[in-house]
């Protein structure tokens, strides 16, 4: 039988990494946070000087990725990028390669090899339509782009950083409407996907809809 997996997909900060996190731990299965191969391909594309506009050499750089997630860490060529993965800059230039066909091609089978045993719970755009389209339970996350840009701002000042709710909208607007509007894999729901919308809903309340869903599949 397949191994049992959750699919969790939905626009920038709607709380997917946080409740795959949480349903993850719940269940005793782990993770995989798409969006960080995105990102580190764009680390990967600045640090190595590659022309960010050469689709096959951003490919390549996905394919050579030498990386590894341990605890929190993210071990790449040797160092703790974790941190760094989740800089404005390289959120930015990620949102925008991963329009690209090959890229996208490039990362497929690293994103199918973190299905094992016991089970997986996986976060991004395509996630149940793409990468794991035969998911028993896909999760369609939403939450109105206020309340995604006022969590952003709030997670953002806790840890430290300047940030401002007007210049956030409008990046969050923007990054919704290149992975909705892309070619290749845009976001959307799956046809059999369940969506949540988690705008009035904490964490707690979303993470039990999600088990409760996953429990009444028996
Ligand atoms: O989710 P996160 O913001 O970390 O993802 C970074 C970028 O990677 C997103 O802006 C999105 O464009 C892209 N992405 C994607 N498909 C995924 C996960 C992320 O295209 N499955």
């Amino acid at each position: 039988a397949a191994i049992p997996m959750i699919t969790i997909d939905g626009p920038t900060a709607s709380g997917k990494g946080t409740i795959a996190h949480r349903v993850a731990q719940a269940l005793g299965w782990s993770v995989l946070d798409s969006g960080a191969l995105y990102r580190l391909a764009a680390l990967a594309v600045l640090d190595g000087g590659i022309d960010p506009g050469d689709e096959a050499a951003v490919a390549r750089a996905a394919q050579d990725l030498d990386v590894r997630f341990d605890a929190g860490c993210i071990w790449m060529g040797g160092v703790d990028v974790a941190a760094r993965i989740r800089e404005e800059q390289v959120g930015n230039l990620a949102s925008k390669i991963a329009a690209y066909a090959p890229l996208r091609q490039a990362l497929l089978d690293r994103q199918r090899a973190f299905r094992r045993a016991p089970g997986l719970v996986a976060d991004g755009r395509d996630m149940g339509t793409v990468v794991f389209p035969d998911a028993p339970l896909k999760i369609f996350l939403v939450a109105d782009v206020q309340a995604r840009a006022q969590r952003r701002c709030k997670q953002l000042k806790e840890k430290g950083f300047s940030a401002n709710l007007a210049d956030l909208l409008q990046d969050m607007r923007e990054r919704d409407a290149r992975d909705r509007n892309r070619a290749n894999a845009p976001l959307a729901a799956a046809p059999d996907a369940r969506t949540i919308d988690s705008s009035n809903l904490s964490v707690d309340a979303t993470v039990k809809q999600v088990l409760d869903l996953w429990s009444s599949l028996g």
